[in-house]
C-alpha cells in the first residue's frame, strides 16, 4: 500500500510509521505527508526521511473556492496512488470528497479511550488533563475509521494503561505515547494482512507481536 500521513504537530507518531515501513514491521511504503503547518515537526522528519511533503492548507489557497480546494487535496492523493490514509495529530477537517473517496481505509488515532474524552477541543494535553481531573483510573488509545465527525468513526482498536495516584496530565500523556507509537504501526499492518474486519471486529494484536 502507498500510504499518506496527515499531521500538523510534531509528527512523533508519523515517524513511527515511517521507521516501521523502513525496518519492515510494515511493508507499506509511506509515501506522501500533507501538513496544513508549514512549521511541523511532522515536515521536518518527512524531509529527513526523504518523504514527500505537501503544505495544504486553506490560507494557503485562499484565493480558491472551498470545491476547488478540496478538488485539488483529492488530486494530489489520487495522482500519488495512495491507497490507504493515517492521520497522526491532524488538526483540520478533512474534506467530504477524500472521506468518501477513502472510506474504511482512512483511520487515526486518539490518545484516550473513545467515546469517552472525544469531540470538539479534546487534542493534545487537554485530553490528558480532562482523564486526570475525570478521576478515571484507565486511559489509553483509539484507533478508528474517520468519518465527518470528530472522533466518531467506527473503533478498531484501543488499548488501555492504568492512571495512577501520582500521574499528572504530562506522565500520562508520555504513557499513552508509548502506547500510540507501539500500537499504530501494528494495526496499519493488521490493514496490510487483511486483518482488518469492515462488519465491525476490532483488531486483536498480541503483546508478543509488539515485542518483534
Ligand atoms: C497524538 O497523541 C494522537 O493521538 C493525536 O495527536 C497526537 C499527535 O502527536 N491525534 P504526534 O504529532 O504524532 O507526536
Amino acid at each position: 500500500m502507498n500510504i499518506c500521513v496527515l499531521a500538523s504537530g510534531a509528527g512523533s507518531n508519523f515517524r513511527e510509521l515511517v521507521r516501521s515501513s523502513e525496518n519492515g514491521l510494515i511493508t507499506s511504503h509511506i509515501s506522501l505527508l500533507i501538513t496544513n503547518n508549514s512549521d511541523s515537526g511532522a515536515s521536518i522528519i518527512a524531509k529527513d526521511h526523504g518523504v514527500e511533503c505537501l503544505h495544504i492548507s486553506r490560507k494557503k489557497f485562499c484565493t480558491i473556492s472551498d470545491d476547488e480546494f478540496s478538488a485539488m487535496f483529492l488530486h494530489e492523493l489520487i495522482s500519488r496512488k495512495i491507497d490507504f490514509i493515517t492521520l497522526c495529530g491532524y488538526m483540520k477537517r478533512v474534506p467530504e470528497n477524500v472521506l468518501g473517496h477513502f472510506r474504511n481505509r482512512i483511520i487515526n488515532i486518539h490518545p484516550a479511550l473513545l467515546p469517552s474524552f472525544g469531540g470538539k477541543g479534546m487534542y493534545g494535553m487537554n485530553v490528558h488533563e480532562a482523564v486526570i481531573r475525570s478521576g478515571v483510573k484507565v486511559s489509553g488509545i483509539t484507533i478508528h475509521f474517520v468519518d465527518g465527525d470528530y472522533d466518531l468513526g467506527r473503533i478498531i482498536f484501543q488499548k488501555c494503561c492504568e492512571v495512577s495516584d501520582d500521574d499528572d496530565a504530562s506522565s500520562l500523556s508520555e504513557k499513552v505515547k508509548k502506547l500510540e507509537h507501539q500500537y499504530y504501526p501494528l494495526v496499519v499492518r493488521k490493514f496490510e494482512e487483511g486483518k482488518v474486519n469492515f462488519a465491525g471486529d476490532r483488531v486483536s494484536v498480541k503483546q508478543t507481536e509488539s515485542q518483534n
